[in-house]
């Protein structure tokens, strides 16, 4: 397989229950990236774009959270109803602006 793109890599880190930091799959994360994987996809857009379970982030108050690269932006409390405008900007490049928590250098 070629080198995507871009990548949107979603924390899927559970911690135990009652854990004071929380985590992503707490949140819903897991079924996050399945949904995101297949919104790519029927996008035609899984050969460019790049949907990856990660461990934790370390945004974990944001969550759930998606670091999305080369862009080198963080998604914030990201929720399944995110997942269309999450697809259809990473498809044509683009980020969406209102998810963004954090930015770091290019
Ligand atoms: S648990 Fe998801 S960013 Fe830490």
């Amino acid at each position: 397989m070629p080198h995507r793109q871009r990548y949107l890599f979603v924390c899927t880190n559970r911690r135990e229950e009652g854990h004071p930091k929380g985590s992503c799959a707490q949140k819903g994360s897991e079924e996050i990236v399945k949904s995101l994987k297949a919104a790519l996809l029927a996008r035609g857009a899984a050969k460019t774009v790049r949907a990856c379970s990660a461990s934790c982030l370390d945004m974990c108050e944001t969550g759930v959270s998606i670091v999305v690269e080369p862009d080198h932006v963080v998604y914030g409390d990201v929720k399944l109803e995110d997942i269309d405008a999450i697809a259809d900007a990473a498809a044509k490049g683009e980020i969406v602006a209102r998810l963004v928590v954090a930015r770091g250098e290019k």
